[in-house]
């Protein structure tokens, strides 16, 4: 028997880039996929109803079973249409994957108000929306697992992305609440930051012989190196794997940390402003983190 035989998946924004990918594993392992994709450009502009048909055919010609959806997740209603997709040619939902994006980048000081909530739609809200609509499926079904795609441009930074590393840290917020939530219906939620070349990561700028470098590298990245970490999710291997928030770039796998206090001091009367710079910032400067992007801390090239 296949991994995922008789599971029912949808796939956001899988007409191309890291979805597709994801797409092809799942049915490759036996799943019934919902290929969802708007057909949006990079930033989000358009639509094109090609793109998921094309991956829906693609999985279809392989033998697997798949069907295209190209309603936008950043809307409550064409959400909802999504998951019924899945439910009127399948018959259930058994995971959800949250990976549609788009990027507008903008340095924060020049971010327009369009920009901003262009991106948190997409991601943030269309995280939201899927999810919430698969949810009474999962609760009554007792079983369920969400995957959601977040990035380390919100768990680290980067330059230029105060819209979309808002949106990506506000789904390892999400994805932690469904987790905690729904695990008395034995539904699980993760968060994925994965690493690969994509349309998305070929509109980084290349202009110095320094990141030309870079985005060589970059290219090494391929984007069906994150597949089997979404298959595994999916699949009932992952039992009891819930609440985590993982990294894939090339042959690596990463466990992220998650937010705790790293040091407490205590001051019998209270603090003043004066004695908080005189002894409660000194005692805790050594563990505060420097003004890291992603790039700094994954230092090392891709393996
Ligand atoms: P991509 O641009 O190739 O794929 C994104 C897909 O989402 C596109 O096919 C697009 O048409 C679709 N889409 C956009 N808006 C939509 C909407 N409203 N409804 C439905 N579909 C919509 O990008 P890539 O790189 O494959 O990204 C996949 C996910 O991984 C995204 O969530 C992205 O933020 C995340 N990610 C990617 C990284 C990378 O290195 N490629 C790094 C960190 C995160």
């Amino acid at each position: 028997m296949k991994l995922l035989e008789n599971k029912v998946v949808i796939v956001t924004g899988a007409g191309g880039g890291i979805g597709r990918d994801f797409a092809l594993a799942m049915a490759e392992r036996g799943a019934k996929v919902v290929v969802n994709d708007l057909g949006a450009s990079v930033s989000g502009e358009g639509k094109d109803a090609g793109p998921a048909q094309k991956v829906a055919d693609e999985i279809k010609a392989k033998g697997g079973t798949a069907v295209a959806s190209t309603d936008s997740v950043a809307d409550w209603e064409a959400a909802n249409r999504i998951v019924k997709t899945a439910i009127d040619a399948f018959g259930r939902i058994d995971c959800v994957v949250n990976n549609a994006g788009i990027l507008r980048d903008r340095f924060f000081f020049n971010m327009s108000i369009e920009e901003w909530k262009a991106v948190i739609d997409v991601h943030l809200n269309g995280s939201f929306y899927v999810a919430r609509a698969a949810a009474p499926y999962f609760k009554s079904q007792n079983s369920g697992s969400y995957v959601n795609m977040t990035s380390t441009s919100g768990l680290i930074g980067n330059f230029g992305q105060a819209n979309y590393a808002a949106a990506k840290l506000g789904i390892v917020g999400l994805s932690k609440s469904m987790a905690l939530d729904m695990a008395k219906y034995h539904v699980r939620s993760n968060c994925i930051a994965p690493f690969a070349w994509s349309r998305m990561i070929g509109t980084i700028p290349a202009e110095t012989p320094d990141q030309k470098a870079r985005v060589e590298k970059l290219k090494s990245m391929q984007t069906s190196k994150i597949a089997p970490l979404a298959v595994y999710l999916a699949s009932d291997l992952a039992d009891g794997v819930t609440g985590q928030i993982f990294g894939v770039r090339a042959n690596e796998i990463f466990l992220f940390s998650q937010n705790r206090p790293v040091r407490s001091v205590h001051r019998a009367g209270g603090w003043t402003p004066e004695a908080i710079a005189e002894q409660a910032i000194p005692a805790m400067r050594a563990q505060f983190y420097s003004l890291d992007r992603s790039q700094d801390v994954f230092s090392w090239d891709p393996i």
